[in-house]
């Protein structure tokens, strides 16, 4: 699969302020991804609990998956493989990412599928329709930005999903208060992830927009990571 300009907007969108300035290790550098794309990796920064985070997120997307659904942003390992493994025939899965080289890597994973668009743009202001899509995925994006980019990228993804749709978040929730990592998390965040804290300060509808979106919760690994499902 190649992320060909045909999938590209005109390149008039630059990279975000906080992915520079942040995370510019883990993602916006070439040699990012040489270091992060890698399975056993995945599974540590997740205290190996990536496949089960995957596996659930896959899981609340259907065994089959029909229809139009958006993956907002890239990540490292294999879910998007497995996610359009499970797709019907006549479905569609767009991949949205700010970040050329992270569309890239990630066509590098992918085979040839006239099913699945790679799309270069902002998750805070998608080009999609209103109600464009049955469901949109959301994998540990959330904690990596800013708030307000935060709630304009929960906004959006409502926006561009249907009445009755879903929207599938996973990603980091306030653990218990006896979690052993707590001290170790809180550590990695302050230096590394300075706007994940906010998921732990707040339940993610503290950033939803005011209409009320019925939710579905389950938290893993002693509330350190947690899957949300919001239905349109
Ligand atoms: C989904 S998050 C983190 C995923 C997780 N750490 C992993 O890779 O397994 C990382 C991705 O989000 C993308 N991203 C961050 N801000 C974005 C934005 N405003 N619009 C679109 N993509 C964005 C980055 O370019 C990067 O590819």
């Amino acid at each position: 699969m190649k992320a060909t300009d045909e999938f590209l907007a005109p390149p008039a969108l630059s990279v975000p302020r906080y992915l520079e300035e942040t995370y510019w290790w883990a993602y916006v550098r070439p040699q990012a991804v040489q270091v992060f794309e890698r399975e056993w990796l995945v599974h540590l920064i997740l205290f190996n609990n990536y496949g089960r985070l995957r596996d659930a997120a896959l899981a609340e997307m259907g065994d089959t998956v029909h229809g139009r659904t958006l993956q907002v942003a890239c990540v490292y390992g294999d879910l998007t493989p497995r996610l359009r493994q499970r797709l019907a025939p006549d479905a569609r899965l767009d991949v949205l990412d700010i970040l050329p080289v992270q569309l890239d890597n990630l066509a590098r994973k992918l085979p040839p599928d006239e099913r699945v668009a790679l799309l270069h743009g902002d998750s805070s202001a998608l080009a999609g329709d209103d109600a464009c899509y049955d469901q949109v995925l959301l994998f540990f994006l959330l904690h990596e930005q800013p708030e307000a980019v935060r709630r304009s990228t929960l906004a959006e993804a409502l926006r561009v999903v249907r009445p009755g749709g879903k929207v599938v978040i996973v990603d980091y929730h306030r653990p218990v208060a006896w979690h052993p990592l707590r001290p170790l998390m809180r550590l990695v965040f302050s230096r590394l992830e300075p706007f994940a804290m906010d998921l732990w300060r707040h339940g993610v509808e503290a950033f939803l927009p005011p209409a009320p979106a019925p939710m579905g919760k389950q938290t893993y690994f002693g509330g350190l990571y947690q899957k949300l499902v919001l239905t349109r």
